[in-house]
């Protein structure tokens, strides 16, 4: 390749690579996206094309290398140039007047003092270091002059640009800010923890912490942490005269700020903002616990300087906080859709952050003992995140009798079905009934006809309900028995209604494996899940005579999920609704992906062992997954093609021993191609 060459790739590459930043900041910073996801994904997908093809090309600053590839060995300690303070703090207006009032005695009474606010994020302090625009380091605040080095788990921040909006840039930069999680995604990644058996995050703030100090880079990037930037630390070829004008200059460089900062001219203003946002704070999709009001004046907050451990010129005015004490009156249990008893406590009601709360979810019995809490403790609440509060602490005992003993059932609440106690691996308690149960019933109804699964328009909670108790809908199947007579049975059921229903049920037996396979609801089988392994195996058939080690061999898939997938498919039941919808005419074959490449690999099962050099191992196993081939990740007699990269490992001996096909990545290239190897 000429220069002439290089140089026309470079410039496609950078345009590509700025339109993808440019997305990002309209999704992640502005919440007002310019383009679908879908033109978001072709530009991501032609811009990882071109790398492949030029690795020589590939730029630290590349929306492509937000997670790095390999685990952190470790988080080096990382010195602070300029402290990490923390922030005195005001707990009521009273507070904020006499801050007020020590800080004009100190400035020799000025007339005016402008101040900025700024919602305080509950979340984590983080440090950044741009240099010439680059992020180059992200650090925590540890002690406050030392923290650790955590660069990769940052990087992978998608609000954060890697590299700083337009030519004028500081040559080094740091600026500071709080790291968070979404109340959404807070709630979302407390499921998975649950659903894998591991318990949850108290609170958000407690989630983003914990994912920062994870190993793991492409673990964080799931976590879907975000950032906003308060202040600088270090910047000493910039100078700035304001607050407001670091933060004017920060919004030009594309920092992600917060969207509420505002400059106001007094005190009444900065109260007005507090007591605004302590009752709008619940709107947020974030969690704040209070308002920062920062001198605005650069000068002025020089004057002031700072104490040992928190600047002079700025304040925390904290919200009250939501926690109140209550007693616990009783506990009750709830049947999930995979039958999980959920422990909850009905409480004495207590006002609570606005509002009132009568129940708190006690998540498993692990947790009950853990809070050591019996029927009749006072107890500590907080709301955080979640909108059903937790227990956080038992403040006061009982009177405790025997019976205010919180016990594990022995039967189902629900149906008297026995339950099985916690395994080795599992916290959680669950009725064995299945759907004989009607609690996990109309759930599993629910779930089966939601809009990601077969999509049944017009069969929601109620009428799930309505169905299971009338028993007209005794398990999966007798949706697709129902008839209209019965239907016009049903309250508020008329002609038309009934008509829809049947029709959007009929449409239904169209969606294909994948959807069904999450519809049936198998534990820890989310819909990414049902994908993998709908495309594994397109055929239901293939599903009742899986084995456990077939299925952990897929990347996806851990041994607690297989186990989920091999005991569901080894029910009869299930064995006969199967057989009961494919009389019905429902689909369950999975149509393959229209991809626009040749399919010449269908069939073939590859393992890659060693480093490959022209691509990474991901891309390599989407080559071989969108021509048809299986990559799997141990070696076995039924591997079709080893794929031996540099310094291979044991997979590499065990396929010499197997004496299976052995090839090198040149011939790996050629036969995804269509060429022979
Ligand atoms: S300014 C000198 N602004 O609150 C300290 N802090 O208790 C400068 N925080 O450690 C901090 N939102 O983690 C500032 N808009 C905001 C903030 C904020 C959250 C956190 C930060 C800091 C703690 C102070």
């Amino acid at each position: 390749m000429d220069n002439r060459e290089i140089d026309s790739v470079k410039k496609k590459l950078e345009k590509l690579k700025d339109q993808i930043r440019r997305a990002d900041y309209r999704y992640y910073v502005l919440s007002d996206p310019e383009i679908s996801d879908r033109e978001y994904d072709l530009l991501l997908r032609k811009l990882e094309k071109i790398e492949t093809r030029y690795p020589e090309l590939v730029t630290e600053t590349s929306p492509t290398q937000r997670v790095s590839g390999g685990l952190t060995k470790d988080f080096p300690p990382i010195k602070h140039n300029v402290a990490m303070l923390s922030l005195d703090k005001a707990f009521s207006f009273e507070e904020l007047r006499v801050w007020q009032g020590r800080i004009l005695k100190l400035l020799g009474r000025p007339e005016k003092i402008e101040y900025v606010v700024e919602l305080k994020i509950d979340g984590v302090s983080c440090s950044l270091v741009y240099e010439r625009g680059v992020l180059s380091l992200g650090s925590t605040r540890g002690d406050g002059s030392t923290g650790e080095d955590i660069t990769a788990n940052i990087k992978t921040i998608r609000s954060l640009s890697l590299k700083l909006f337009g030519s004028e840039v500081p040559e080094r930069l740091e600026v500071r800010g709080e790291v968070f999680m979404e109340k959404k995604d807070f709630q979302v990644n407390n499921k998975k923890r649950l659903e894998a058996g591991e318990s949850p995050f108290a609170n958000p703030r407690n989630a983003t912490s914990g994912s920062l100090k994870l190993l793991d880079p492409s673990m964080v990037s799931r976590r879907n942490l975000r950032c906003f930037i308060y202040s600088f630390g270090e910047s000493k070829d910039w100078k700035f005269s304001s607050h407001k004008d670091f933060l004017d200059k920060a919004e030009r460089w594309g920092l992600p700020l917060n969207p509420h900062n505002k400059l106001c001219s007094g005190l009444e203003e900065v109260a007005s903002y507090c007591r605004r946002w302590q009752s709008l704070r619940e709107k947020l999709s974030y969690e704040v616990d209070g308002v920062v009001v920062k001198v605005n004046d650069l000068a002025l907050q020089h004057k002031l300087g700072q104490t040992l451990k928190s600047p002079r010129w700025a304040i925390a005015y904290k919200f009250p906080a939501k926690r109140a004490t209550t007693v616990v009156k009783d506990v009750k249990i709830q049947v999930g859709r995979t039958g999980i008893l959920t422990p909850v406590a009905v409480l004495e009601p207590v006002e609570c952050g606005g509002a009132v709360i009568s129940r708190a979810t006690l998540h498993n019995f692990d947790e009950i003992e853990r809070l050591g809490v019996y029927s009749n403790d006072t107890v500590l609440i907080e709301r955080a995140g979640d909108v059903i509060p937790k227990i956080v602490k038992v403040m006061r005992a009982g009177p405790r009798k025997a019976e205010d003993k919180i016990k594990i059932p022995l039967k189902c609440p629900v149906c008297g079905g026995s339950v099985r106690g916690e395994s080795e691996d599992e916290v959680y308690v669950y009725c064995l009934n299945n759907t004989g149960c009607p609690a996990q019933l109309k759930r599993a109804v629910v779930h089966f006809c939601s809009r990601p699964a077969m999509d049944i328009e017009g069969l929601g909670k109620s009428l799930a309900e309505e169905l299971v108790e009338k028993k007209l809908v005794t398990n999966l199947g007798d949706i697709y028995r129902l008839k209209k007579e019965e239907l016009l049975n049903l309250p508020l059921f008329a002609d038309k209604k009934a008509s829809n229903l049947l029709k959007s049920i009929e449409l239904s037996k169209k969606r294909g494996l994948s959807r069904f396979v999450y519809a049936l609801g198998i534990k820890h089988v989310g819909e990414k899940a049902a994908r993998t392994l709908a495309e594994r195996f397109p055929a239901i058939e293939a599903f009742f005579s899986l084995d456990r080690d077939e299925l952990e061999e897929i990347d996806e898939i851990g041994p607690v999920m297989a186990r989920a997938v091999v005991d569901f498919f080894s029910q009869k039941t299930v064995k006969d609704l199967v057989s009961f919808l494919k009389s019905t005419g429902m689909v369950l074959e999975e149509e393959k992906k229209e991809t626009g490449v040749a399919a010449n690999l269908k069939g073939k099962t590859f393992v890659f062992t060693g480093e490959l050099l022209s691509l990474t191992r991901r891309q390599a196993k989407d080559l071989v997954e969108e021509r048809g081939g299986v990559s799997v990740n141990s070696v076995s007699k039924n591997t079709d093609f080893v794929v031996a990269g540099e310094k291979p490992g044991s997979k590499y001996q065990k396929a010499r021993k197997l004496n299976l096909p052995i090839i090198d990545e040149k011939a790996f290239l050629r036969i995804t191609r269509g060429d022979n190897p």
